[in-house]
């Protein structure tokens, strides 16, 4: 079954740590490697055939080898493929993204959420001339020095309402925890306390609008709109990080549900339609501190303003991409079917799951999903990271082998994408109640 992936695993597990190329994606005893996908269809090396609802990771949205980004792309690449010298499509999805999303009146591009967020946070900072800046606790936010921290720590340090900045990784500097001051999402009063304590040093704020990171933690009792309001009050950017959400829960992202309006925005994931492609954008006159008044080379006076390069950006083969996912998205049809089919999916789960007497949640936004093993009412980050990730992980084992990947069984959360049918819906449903079965009874 799963013959010629263990083969590969012996020969990448001499060259590559874990036989992987990014510490998530090992699974024990070895990963299964994938050699083509299509539609909501991944097929691994074996011949295997998975229904995915890991969909790259959320970035995924209309399901694999779309036809009109996949045309796109070619058209692209017979014309080049980098140049790194401006072009016309970069001004066309710049101007459609400022459209979709009113908050962006100026944005640019960069390769990867992570990049995205690091620029936003750098940009903020040479804005306002301050050092610090704050995230909750469990966000994620890529994987550069200054928000790898208090992701997911076997414990969390400090109280709940005072969580201490606690590092997720060896090799970050313990100097930039200084910089770094964490809040409890969804606890408004102490996350209010916390930035007002630091008002004076704090550049920007910057969170997930659902912590996607940590399951699918929804913001409660208007928390975003209340952090817009004390974020204004004292001073301090709002940076949301829509990397995940962007496009996928609506064209406006989730800045549009939820009727927030922040200083910057970051997008990522489906974005790109598959290609690397991120963004960082928002007001105006925090934007244009990219811009520095000295354009000679080399500047007469160091530093200019805020620095972003890069030689890939807005690389046109991704732009293509691009620009075919925010035509997509101009018909309502996406989104209706994206809500019909989580309507089915989440909920079905969860009855599955009520039938069975489980006590889990599944949690859900949108299309995207999460199931709480061992609780019932998940609402802050600490109770998120003590559900049953472990279970999760065997569920998901369970029915990865019956062909269904359910996010990624290590604990990634489910998306669904508009290539996912009711038949897939149907079928993933039963293979849920056998893991259910296997694992919880
Ligand atoms: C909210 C959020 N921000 C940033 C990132 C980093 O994006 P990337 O993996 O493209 O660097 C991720 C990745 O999962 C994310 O979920």
């Amino acid at each position: 079954m799963m013959k010629n992936s263990k083969a590969i695993y012996m020969r990448a597990a001499n060259v590559l740590p874990g036989g992987v190329e990014s510490s998530f994606r090992h699974l024990d005893p070895f990963p299964f490697y994938a050699s083509r996908a299509e539609g909501s269809k991944i097929y691994d090396v074996d011949g295997n055939e998975y229904t995915d609802f890991l969909l790259s990771q959320g970035a995924i949205l209309f399901g694999h080898r779309k036809r009109e980004i996949e045309e796109a792309v070619v058209k692209q690449l017979k014309n080049g493929a980098n140049t790194a010298i401006p072009t016309g499509l970069c001004v066309e999805v710049a101007e459609t993204i400022s459209r979709y999303v009113p908050s962006v009146k100026l944005l640019r591009f960069a390769n990867s959420g992570t990049e995205a967020t690091m620029h936003a946070l750098r940009t903020a900072r040479g804005f306002t001339g301050k050092d610090k800046i704050a995230k909750p606790e469990g966000g994620y936010h890529g994987m550069h020095d200054y928000v790898l921290w208090s992701i997911w720590a076997p414990e969390m340090r400090g109280s709940e309402k005072r969580p201490k900045t606690t590092p997720f990784s060896r090799g970050v500097p313990k100097a930039v925890a200084k910089t770094v001051v964490v809040f409890p999402f969804n606890d408004i009063e102490a996350t209010y306390d916390i930035l007002h304590k630091e008002r004076e040093n704090l550049a920007a704020v910057i969170t997930e609008p659902v912590l996607a990171n940590v399951g699918c933690l929804v913001p409660r009792d208007n928390y975003l709109r209340e952090l817009q309001k004390v974020c204004n009050e004292l001073g301090i950017l709002l940076i949301l990080d829509e990397v995940i959400t962007g496009f996928r829960l609506a064209r406006g992202g989730a800045q549009e549900v939820f009727k927030v309006k922040p200083d910057l925005t970051t997008f990522g994931k489906a974005l790109g339609g598959g290609f690397q492609m991120a963004a960082f954008g928002g007001r105006k006159d925090v934007m244009m501190e990219l811009l520095s008044s000295d354009e000679s080379w080399p500047p007469k006076k160091w530093p200019t303003k805020t620095y972003h390069a890069g030689t890939y950006n807005a690389h046109p083969v991704s732009l293509a991409a691009s620009a075919a996912v925010l035509k997509l998205i101009s018909d309502d049809r996406v989104y209706s079917h994206l809500k019909q089919i989580s309507k089915m999916f989440f909920p079905g789960l969860q009855q599955l799951i009520d039938d069975r007497h489980i006590t889990a949640q599944v949690a859900s936004f949108g299309s995207m999903g999460h199931i709480y093993f061992g609780a019932s009412e998940v609402r802050t980050a600490r109770a998120a990271l003590s559900t049953g990730w472990d279970v999760l992980g065997k569920w998901g084992m369970e029915c990865l082998v019956r062909g269904m990947l359910f996010g990624h069984p290590k604990g990634e959360k489910m998306f669904v994408s508009t290539a996912h049918t009711r038949e897939d819906i149907e079928r993933a449903l039963v293979v849920a109640d056998c893991g259910f079965r296997a694992v919880c009874t």
